[in-house]
């Protein structure tokens, strides 16, 4: 940093930024015996910040699950289709197409979200099985938004997560939703399970690797699952059918976006309490809006508007775009944060799509800033994995990593891992809870999640509440 060529009052402001975005280890250690406490808590009758839903897979897949599914995942930016064949022995096949989200969806009505996702269905339908089918398609729903699930065929959204806001969906079941909308259409297609994008890539990666021990997304937002013991989950005692032992594992989507909304232990800085009161949801989604991709490029935002205000960057510059909320997505701290090449032109290309042209030194000082964005949001996002083992006691572990983030943000993976080493203190050499890349938990895992809960109806098991089971028998 010193080698920046930039004024004693600039130079002032990146440290005071650099020192509020550092995260240390003693602070990760803190926040992660923090975390462990709050994933207890979210399973206690009473409740905690992190939701901590049973989601009903009450089985490890085998990896020798066959049959034909249909999966869609509602992404930021796409509806993605997948026709799933699962062909036992770990192995699968998928065909798959993208549909691209109309514009402004994020805030429309909940009925133009339906049908879009009905059209699209549709759609596929239409053009893969163009002589019809004998019987409905069974699909499995990715719907990665926090939805309480009495059944595994229900899905009643809690509350939109990471910006989207369609009126007339929260408090309800989104499964009949879409439901009536294939109907109506006359679409041959059977909801059979609503999962979470978490959920899915644990199955998923469970079904190829047997060393997994959560489903991770690193994406536009953050979340974790994992299998925990149904004897372990005190808000669901009274609640199982006669089948389900104290051992029968229960796959949990934790929701740990919303970890620490208390603002006990989250090193936040002005810049993050700025986000989350202009969001539209204030006071949730605390972690979430600290680390997420959704997020990462706003926090830089900000940063530099706040630069850009006191005369300290971009001076002389037509910055009016910098005013934006989220003109940045993270593909700008993505580009600024390891950028290689030479006088940095790849971030000076970057920041033309917004209008701003830049001199070398404040591209540097971006980059300097985008580093300890980038850095903040790998270290932090580890807690949530450190939690989870510290939980379940695992000492060994495989963590399946998906999403954009974990993807395509630089250094992001180098950063994550030392940041566990920073709070597991191995002495050994060789890191023993490591993350991987995930298998496709939208389309391959829900297709295997599908699977199994066919296979435990068919075998007379639950996959809801004892009250549900019954009523729907
Ligand atoms: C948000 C959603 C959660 C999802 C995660 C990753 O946190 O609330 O359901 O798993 O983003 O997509």
């Amino acid at each position: 940093m010193s080698s920046l060529n930039v004024s004693t009052q600039l130079q002032k402001e990146i440290s005071r930024i650099r020192d509020d975005l550092t995260v240390s280890a003693k602070t990760l250690q803190t926040i992660t015996d923090h975390f462990v406490h709050e994933l207890d808590k979210g399973l206690s009758k009473k409740g905690g910040n992190i939701p901590m839903i049973p989601v009903w897979v009450m089985d490890y897949p085998t990896g020798q699950e066959t049959g034909e599914y249909l999966a869609i995942d509602l992404g930021g930016t796409n509806l993605r289709v997948v026709y799933v064949t699962l062909k036992g022995n770990h192995e699968f096949e998928t065909q798959q197409t993208k549909y691209s989200l109309p514009e402004g969806i994020r805030t429309a009505e909940a009925d133009e979200l339906f049908e879009f996702i009905g059209l699209s269905l549709q759609t596929f339908v239409a053009d893969n099985f163009p002589s019809g089918v004998s019987h409905p398609i069974p699909l499995g729903f990715t719907f990665s938004y926090p939805a309480s699930q009495d059944i595994i065929s229900e899905g009643i959204l809690q509350r939109w997560t990471k910006g989207y806001d369609i009126h007339g969906v929260e408090g309800q079941d989104v499964v009949p939703m879409l439901q009536k909308v294939l109907h109506k259409m006359k679409v041959p297609v059977e909801v059979v399970a609503l999962i979470n994008d978490t959920t899915g890539t644990l199955v998923a990666s469970t079904y190829t690797d047997r060393e997994t021990r959560m489903g991770l997304i690193f994406g536009t937002g953050v979340n974790g699952a994992y299998y925990e013991k149904c004897g372990n989950i005190p808000k669901l005692e009274g609640k199982y059918a006669d089948d389900v032992s104290p051992d029968t594992p229960m796959a949990i989507n934790c929701e740990y976006g919303s970890f620490d909304n208390e603002h006990l232990v989250l090193p936040r800085t002005k810049y993050d309490i700025q986000i989350d009161e202009e969001s539209p949801r204030p006071g949730q989604q605390s972690f979430e809006k600290m680390i997420s991709g959704y997020y990462m490029g706003e926090v830089l935002r900000v940063i530099v508007a706040d630069l850009v205000h006191q005369k300290l960057l971009f001076r002389d510059q037509n910055i009016k775009s910098l005013e934006e909320p989220y003109i940045m997505d993270s593909s700008f701290p993505s580009v600024f944060d390891l950028d290689t090449s030479p006088q940095l032109l790849d971030s000076r290309d970057k920041l033309k799509l917004l209008g701003v042209d830049s001199a070398y030194e404040d591209r540097q000082v971006l980059q300097q800033l985008a580093a300890y964005v980038g850095e903040r949001a790998a270290r932090l996002s580890v807690c949530g994995i450190a939690a989870i083992c510290k939980k379940r006691n695992y000492k060994t572990a495989h963590c399946a990593a998906d999403g954009s983030v974990y993807d395509k943000y630089p250094g992001f993976k180098e950063r994550a891992a030392q940041a566990l080493r920073d709070i597991f203190e191995w002495e050994h050499v060789e890191d023993s809870i490591v993350i991987v890349h995930a298998e496709d938990g939208s389309g391959v895992g829900a297709a295997v999640i599908a699977a199994l809960t066919q296979k435990r109806l068919q075998k007379g098991q639950s996959v809801g509440t004892k009250a549900k089971m019954t009523r729907t028998e």
